[in-house]
């Protein structure tokens, strides 16, 4: 008996990185998840006792600072966005096993009992923190990694952080880790990020890491020093294993489990989890997680989707329009998954039109439709073989063995490219074979019963080997060619050729995937988020112009303004004017010099320490003979000689983006 107890194949253990809780979670997103999702179902189709672990990460100073903006407790701010999380995780066919929040007790008093048990062994010790801190990625940071000022990883402004607080040992473990990762080059995939992890983070040195805060109070309190809470990234990477059971009742899932097979994460987290959780496992005396693999990310134009850019595109509109299974694929196939690769509507809608609905969905349809009409929809028996069957055989039987060889590597993409190889081959057997004339004599319709049979069998071994990959899709091929029996929709019916049985009774359905006007529909979605396809597609003109005469403008135009905040600093006349005062405006470091015509309004010293609002990026315009840098935004009504500039609330850096 294996060491599952259930299947010849023993356990695997997958998990994608638990997400902040967003309420608008993008296509990049769904990338990760989906790539998880296909290794977990493809593992279950192998046999393995397969664990696949999601969920989100909802602690630290990020959260509690958007519930405050939105005036909600922190926790109501979560457990709405965790329903609609796990409705999109639903639309999108995401087969997890457990979805764990870090909100749960099940998590946080195993997190407090791992924090209290490396206290007392001494791993982690009470100190002081002075330095950086990027709230957006929850990370410290020393002053010579800033860049410019800023967070290395996300280039966002970065706050000074000076707390009593607790460390974990990262240095005592350094030599250790090293030797693991040299060790193991499996360990941390692809090669390039273990590299990179060496280099610049583990071989200049590692200082200890300060893993409690008490500037705020939205996390895992320490238990026997409460002011403090837990370092969120202390807390999330360890539910991988609180998940588990790991020290509760029932840990018999850990046992069974741990360690993990993989952890798919982003490539900007590699590091935490190769080199903070390693520490976290071998200071508890745990073994390390097999592999991490750090996948590349979804782009638009170069850059990150991400809300603050606003180019993020929804994956429930692409779902709701064209399937979960044409947008899983689509995630799959366009890019290498070790890479970066560009997102655009027009990629893909075209690889819906040439790769489902012409590839597959037409060969599925040609043979269903031929054994129709040539078998009145029975399927015949196979009969001779000749050189052209065989190497459509031969490539049919390669397939599994190719594709599990591929998935191993995660190459998701060269995966699907194979099989697509295949139906390629198919549609091109039956250029060859010609079964429309074969069908016309008594001696071609011998040869057809072999041509038809072949196709099929063809037609359902890429029903299996998708399954993975598109989850919806197979039944659909399935139904068709009259497969009912589950044997024959299993992993180990692909491994030899012939499965399907003479006499099925196969049933033209609907096309697969129906062919898609593509200028069409990139206009339709280019309405529906016009920044994430504004490089793609402008409006017709007479849209255009109908537009123009609303006075309606489309967010791309909105978004070229620059607003930003800006504080005054000094305030005079304009010599020879009744109306224009000169400031001079502090925005972002820089001292502008702004004219504005206000003097009727304010008097030059009331304006001193305002924060305004300053539209920055106008081109410099010279008033009475001084250079106007921006313009200052207010309220006016000319007719009754109202004029209020626009100030903003409480305490905001200058040079803050408005918008
Ligand atoms: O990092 N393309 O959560 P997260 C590809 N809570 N992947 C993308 C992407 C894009 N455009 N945008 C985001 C966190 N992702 C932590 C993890 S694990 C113990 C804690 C991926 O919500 C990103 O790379 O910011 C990451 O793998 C995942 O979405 C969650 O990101």
């Amino acid at each position: 008996m294996c060491e599952c107890g259930k299947t010849g194949k023993g356990t695997f253990y997958v998990t994608t990185p638990i997400y902040y809780p967003s309420d608008n979670l993008h296509i990049g997103h769904a990338y990760c998840t989906t790539a998880t999702d296909t290794l977990a179902r493809f593992k279950r189709l192998q046999g393995y006792d397969t664990f696949f672990l999601t969920g989100l990460d909802e602690h630290g100073q990020k959260i509690e600072r958007k519930a405050q903006e939105k005036g909600v407790s922190p926790q109501a701010y979560v457990d709405e966005i965790c329903v609609n999380t796990k409705k999109l995780w639903q639309i999108m066919d995401i087969s997890y096993d457990d979805f764990i929040r870090t909100t749960e007790e099940r998590h946080t008093k195993v997190v407090q009992k791992i924090f209290e048990r490396l206290y007392q062994q001494g791993d982690i010790y009470k100190s002081e923190y002075e330095g950086w801190y990027c709230t957006p990625c929850e990370s410290f940071w020393t002053e010579h990694q800033l860049v410019d000022g800023k967070c290395p990883d996300c280039g966002r402004p970065v706050e000074k952080a000076h707390e009593e607080s607790y460390f974990l040992r990262l240095s005592k473990y350094a030599p250790r880790l090293i030797e693991h990762i040299k060790s193991h080059p499996e360990f941390i995939q692809p090669e390039s990020r273990a590299n990179e992890m060496l280099n610049n983070f583990l071989l200049p040195g590692l200082e200890d890491l300060c893993v409690s805060r008490t500037s705020f109070s939205w996390g895992i309190p320490v238990t026997f020093d409460p002011k403090h809470v837990i370092y969120v990234w202390v807390d999330a990477l360890s539910n991988y294993i609180t998940a588990l059971g790991y020290l509760s009742e029932d840990d018999s899932k850990f046992r069974k489990y741990w360690p993990a097979d993989v952890h798919i994460v982003g490539k900007e987290i590699v590091r935490f989890h190769t080199i903070i959780w390693p520490i976290i496992l071998m200071a508890l005396g745990l073994p390390l997680p097999k592999q991490v693999f750090g996948h590349g990310w979804l782009v638009i134009d170069g850059q990150k989707m991400s809300k603050s850019i606003g180019n993020v595109v929804d994956p429930v509109v692409l779902c709701d329009r064209y399937g979960s299974d044409a947008i899983r694929y689509f995630l799959l196939r366009e890019m290498p998954f070790g890479a970066d690769g560009n997102f655009t509507n027009e990629a893909l809608l075209s690889r819906i039109n040439s790769d489902l609905a012409n590839d597959l969905g037409n060969l599925v349809s040609r043979t269903v439709a031929m054994i129709e009409k040539y078998y009145g929809g029975a399927l015949p028996e196979m009969g001779q073989r000749q050189e052209v069957d065989d190497n459509l055989i031969a490539l049919a039987e390669a397939l599994p063995g190719k594709v599990d060889d591929l998935l191993s590597k995660m190459q998701f993409s060269t995966a699907l490219a194979e099989i697509w190889k295949l139906i390629g081959e198919c549609n091109r057997y039956i250029d060859l074979t010609q079964p429309w004339v074969l069908g016309r004599s008594e001696e071609g319709k011998a040869r057809l019963n072999t041509v038809l049979y072949v196709l099929a069998e063809c037609c359902r071994i890429v029903g299996v080997l998708i399954t993975p990959f598109m989850p919806k899709t197979p039944a659909r091929i399935f139904a068709q060619l009259g497969v009912e029996d589950e044997a024959l929709r299993s992993w180990d019916s692909v491994e030899d050729f012939g499965g399907l049985r003479a006499g099925t009774l196969v049933h033209k359905g609907e096309a697969l995937f129906p062919r898609i006007d593509i200028k069409k529909e990139m206009e339709a979605l280019a309405q529906l988020n016009p920044k994430a396809a504004k490089r793609e597609e402008a409006p017709k003109a007479e849209e255009k112009r109908e537009e123009d005469k609303a006075g309606l403008i489309g967010i791309e135009d909105f978004a070229k303004v620059q607003l930003k905040v800006a504080k005054v600093v000094s305030a005079e006349a304009v010599k020879r004017s009744d109306k224009l005062l000169k400031l001079s405006v502090q925005c972002g470091g820089q001292t502008r010099t702004v004219v504005s015509g206000i003097a009727k309004y304010y008097k030059p010293e009331e304006l001193i320490g305002k924060t305004v609002v300053l539209a920055a990026n106008l081109k410099p315009a010279k008033l009475k003979g001084i250079v106007s840098e921006g313009m200052l935004l207010a309220a006016a009504d000319d007719e009754k000689g109202l004029l209020r500039l626009l100030t903003v609330d409480g305490d905001i850096p200058d040079g803050t983006q408005i918008g």
